[in-house]
């Protein structure tokens, strides 16, 4: 599974397993404050010092190597894994933050949500004015399971998003959940065919719009210099992960597409992580890598076929390393995009499905 791995005790003991331990986030309990434990970075990969010696023409370490291809910056490939350090200007970043928060989660589109509250609409205008969401009613049996065959949470119970203390009654008051709670437990959203994460496969049938044009052109831009010779990548499905602090990926394999000679494009926002890149077994020890705002990996030739995922996010000040964006979001409206972005990450991963 992708999100949540069936944990064995065999599967606790594996190369990819213990990396994620020792770079996973922990807390310490000191008399008042929850502190977090000081774990040694010393083996993580950082591409912008690489880029920076890249710059000043000092020597590249072992194993990394420049892939000058179809781009307009130099693409790393460490042992054949290519990643471009920065290839997102800081108005692009402004621009995929916004609908990753404001469009993306719109229905059609579904998210982790879906499941218990069927689709919802404006979640993030919603936070941004407090409202919250209540139960409003249940669709007929008999619509429900004419539905259901096609899509299996329709029938939750409607929700919508409704005033703080306007139409709330006393009665909805316990079927109640704030946006804003439910914002930060937003952990996904697809675009494009839709993914059915209970069955693991893209599910056609299922109502979904075109990827936004500007993201394909954007992914297909930076996939050239990935792709088979000749061949253009289509865009057909992304997906969004949204990282909170404390929230992890586990280790997990990209396998649900027809053609791995095709890559997976994967835009970082937000927040530092640190990425793992193992191989195709989980014996294989992975190497650990930080990602930055702006950064893109690119999941082809033999990192297509690897084991990889997100140990760690880094929300403090210090490290977080999003001081460019302070100054993206000045509008009125800027100041909800700024207070998510500071202690969260996201991640657009663009894939072609057939
Ligand atoms: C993924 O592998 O699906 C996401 C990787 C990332 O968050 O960088």
């Amino acid at each position: 599974m992708y999100r949540s791995e069936v944990t064995t005790e065999e599967s606790e003991r594996t190369a990819f397993r213990k990396a994620e331990k020792k770079y996973k986030i922990y807390y310490d309990n000191t008399k008042k404050k929850k502190v977090t434990r000081p774990v040694d970075l010393s083996e993580v990969i950082d591409f912008k010092s690489i880029l920076d010696d890249y710059n000043c023409n000092i020597e590249l370490n072992d194993g990394v190597s420049v892939l000058n291809r179809d781009f307009d910056r130099p693409i790393f490939c460490l042992e054949s894994r290519p990643g471009i350090p920065g290839a997102l200007s800081i108005e692009e970043q402004r621009q995929w933050i916004r609908e990753s928060l404001a469009s993306f989660p719109q229905p059609p589109n579904r998210t982790n949500h879906n499941a218990i509250y069927g689709p919802i609409e404006d979640l993030f205008v919603s936070a941004k004015e407090r409202r919250v969401l209540v139960e409003v009613e249940r669709l007929p049996d008999d619509v429900c399971s004419e539905v259901n065959a096609l899509q299996s949470d329709v029938c939750a119970p409607w929700y919508k998003f409704v005033e703080e203390h306007g139409e709330l009654r006393s009665k909805d008051a316990c079927k109640s959940v704030s946006a804003s709670v439910l914002l930060r437990k937003l952990r996904w959203s697809t675009l494009g065919l839709q993914f059915d994460w209970s069955k693991r496969s893209y599910n056609i049938s299922l109502p979904h719009k075109k990827i936004p044009d500007a993201l394909c052109q954007l992914a297909k831009r930076m996939a050239a210099p990935a792709m088979p010779r000749g061949e253009e990548f289509l865009p057909e499905a992304a997906i969004v992960n949204y990282f909170g602090s404390g929230d992890m990926l586990g280790g997990h394999l990209d396998d649900m597409e027809k053609d791995w000679s095709k890559p997976i494009v994967s835009m970082s926002l937000g927040c530092k992580a640190i990425f793992l890149l193992g191989g195709k077994s989980r014996e294989d020890t992975p190497i650990a890598m930080f990602l930055r705002s702006g950064d893109a990996v690119l999941m082809a030739g033999e990192a297509r076929e690897c084991f990889h995922g997100v140990p760690r996010i880094f929300t403090d000040a210090e490290n977080a390393d999003i001081s460019h964006l302070e100054t993206q979001f000045t509008q009125e409206d800027g100041h909800a995009y700024l207070d998510y972005i500071r202690t969260s990450r996201i991640n657009i991963n663009i894939r072609q499905v057939f």
